[in-house]
């Protein structure tokens, strides 16, 4: 059962996460829904870090398709390879992107949008989602932000 989130007002990352880290494993506990699960992430992620835009990005039919997300309305879809959503999943791998403006083919869903962090999800070793997290302000997210968002997105069971 859902209850309020306890934010912590501490701004180290740190302690941000690991405080938020045992609530979302309490809040994804016994439930098997895949797209509850992935809007709560995204609402805790949200309330915790005061993001501009936080969600999920899903693969479909060779392309990632927008899923559950907090923030302004964004691009449905994103080809593979593009933008830093579609490099990621095509890599593989967590981008950070201190500045999008130098990141060549940044899919601009907001003008607002100025640094990012796309980290891909897993299942049998394959890419089958991206969690996406935009800020509004330069260079905010370092290995502090992928060791826990990977933590977080692994605790998503994609059966
Ligand atoms: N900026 C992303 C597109 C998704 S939105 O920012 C929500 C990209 O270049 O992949």
């Amino acid at each position: 059962m859902a209850e309020d989130l306890n934010i912590t007002a501490s701004t180290n990352k740190t302690e941000q996460y690991t405080t938020l880290i045992p609530q979302i494993e309490a809040l994804l506990y016994d439930e098997p829904d895949l797209v509850a699960n992935l809007a709560n992430i995204s609402a805790a992620l949200k309330e915790q870090f005061k993001w501009f835009w936080v969600g999920f990005y899903l693969v479909k039919d060779n392309e990632l398709v927008l899923g559950p997300f907090q923030g302004p309305v964004a691009c449905t879809r994103i080809a593979l390879g593009k933008g830093v959503c579609g490099s990621a999943w095509e890599q593989a791998k967590t981008l950070i992107v201190p500045d999008v403006d130098a990141f060549p083919g940044h899919i601009a869903c907001s003008s607002l949008s100025r640094s990012e962090i796309v980290v891909p999800v897993f299942h049998n070793n394959e890419v089958v989602a991206v969690l996406d997290v935009d800020s509004e302000l330069l260079d905010q997210f370092d290995e502090t932000d992928t060791r826990y968002l990977e933590q977080i997105v692994k605790l998503v069971s994609f059966k």
